[in-house]
């Protein structure tokens, strides 16, 4: 087997997540090299995951010609101007989430890759995970029918610090982003228009950043269906990550991961697990599984998440936050 050679370009929390994969589950890849602006934390990475070269320059990456591909996770202003980067030194790009905030930097990310005609995959892992997935072909398969409504329920543990909060582009961007993708991909339809409301229920240093922290969307698809998805920064009891598709010949559900089936019977009631913790917990095996797809996509040709993907999330995210402010629904690509 030939092996691809990456260069991760971000050591923080996600980009430590892709070390692992890179390093001990895919024996396709090959991690040569880390870079983070904080040399100590790409040191550390190096020497956690056995990374033969860090370094605190990304472009000392960019430059080493035994790398083929790129995982770009750093934080996300420097996303656009290092795929931009990586294109031109003709590195293929798996990209974290989201491209950018400014739809401007998107289009010139995007148009760089299509120049230099190197692969590029986004991070929506959640594609990747096995419900979501299962729940994907059911619909594909035509098993409920035609789709009419998508509910999606997407709530965190607990919400990020609040100088996280200000850096983040707000909910829409930053974590219903994720929910927007996958309603694309449960409906196989574009959303053509949202709606969405908003409230300071959690912590109300958040709202003082002009951001919310609970918020529901209703979602308009060009295939008529119908969506909505209920996003939380706080569910007490951990990371509750549920779909439904429902059409004209049933209903299809994932519910949450959990630790363990077991469930406590007692006078009092039954007890069983709480779903898995947080996005680490839960998406683990996602996470791997969307590298094994970027490296087959480049080794083959297959199809990935990418700039359509990338893009229309983007838009969508973009439109939520418009309706919040405007409190009306917002036509995506309107303004
Ligand atoms: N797909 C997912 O589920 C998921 C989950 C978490 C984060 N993310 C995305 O991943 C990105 C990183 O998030 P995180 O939670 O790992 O953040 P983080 O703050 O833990 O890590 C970011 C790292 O990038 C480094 N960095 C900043 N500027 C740099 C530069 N110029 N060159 C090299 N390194 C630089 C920082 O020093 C830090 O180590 C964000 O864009 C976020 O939206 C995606």
């Amino acid at each position: 087997m030939t092996q691809l050679n990456f260069g991760l370009i971000g050591a923080g929390r996600i980009g430590q997540v892709h070390a692992e994969s890179l390093t001990y589950r895919l024996p396709e890849a090959k991690l040569l090299a880390v870079s983070d602006v904080y040399e100590a934390a790409a040191q550390a990475c190096a020497a956690k995951f056995h990374i033969p070269h860090a370094h605190a320059d990304h472009r000392a990456i960019l430059d080493n010609p035994d790398i083929d591909a790129v995982a770009i996770c750093s934080s996300t202003p420097t996303h656009a101007p290092f795929m931009i980067e990586a294109a031109q030194a003709g590195k293929h790009i798996f990209c974290e989430k989201p491209i950018a905030l400014d739809l401007g930097k998107i289009d010139e990310a995007l148009a760089a890759v299509e120049q230099a005609g190197v692969k590029l995959q986004i991070g929506f892992n959640r594609r990747f995970d096995a419900n979501f997935r299962q729940l994907h072909e059911t619909v594909r398969s035509g098993k409920i029918g035609t789709p009419h409504v998508v509910q999606i329920t997407s709530r965190d543990p607990a919400p990020p610090p609040v100088e996280y909060i200000k850096a983040s582009g707000g909910i829409f961007l930053d974590m219903a982003i994720h929910d927007f993708d996958m309603a694309r991909y449960l409906t196989g339809s574009e959303v053509t228009k949202v709606y969405s409301a908003g409230a300071v229920l959690v912590d109300p240093a958040i709202g003082q950043e002009g951001d919310i922290d609970t918020a529901i969307t209703t979602l308009w698809f060009d295939n008529g269906a119908l969506g909505v998805i209920d996003n939380s920064r706080k569910a007490v009891y951990g990371y509750d990550q549920r779909a439904e598709i429902f059409g004209s010949k049933g209903s299809a559900t994932s519910l949450n991961d959990t630790p363990s089936t077991v469930a406590i019977s007692g006078s009092d009631g039954i007890l069983s697990e709480k779903p898995l913790h947080f996005f680490l917990e839960r998406y683990a095996e996602s996470f791997a599984e969307e590298l094994r797809c970027f490296i087959e996509a480049i080794n083959n040709g297959t199809a990935v998440p990418g700039a359509k993907e990338a893009l229309n999330s983007v838009l969508i995210a973009r439109a939520a936050q418009q309706s919040l402010e405007t409190n009306r629904p917002v036509i995506i690509g309107e303004g």
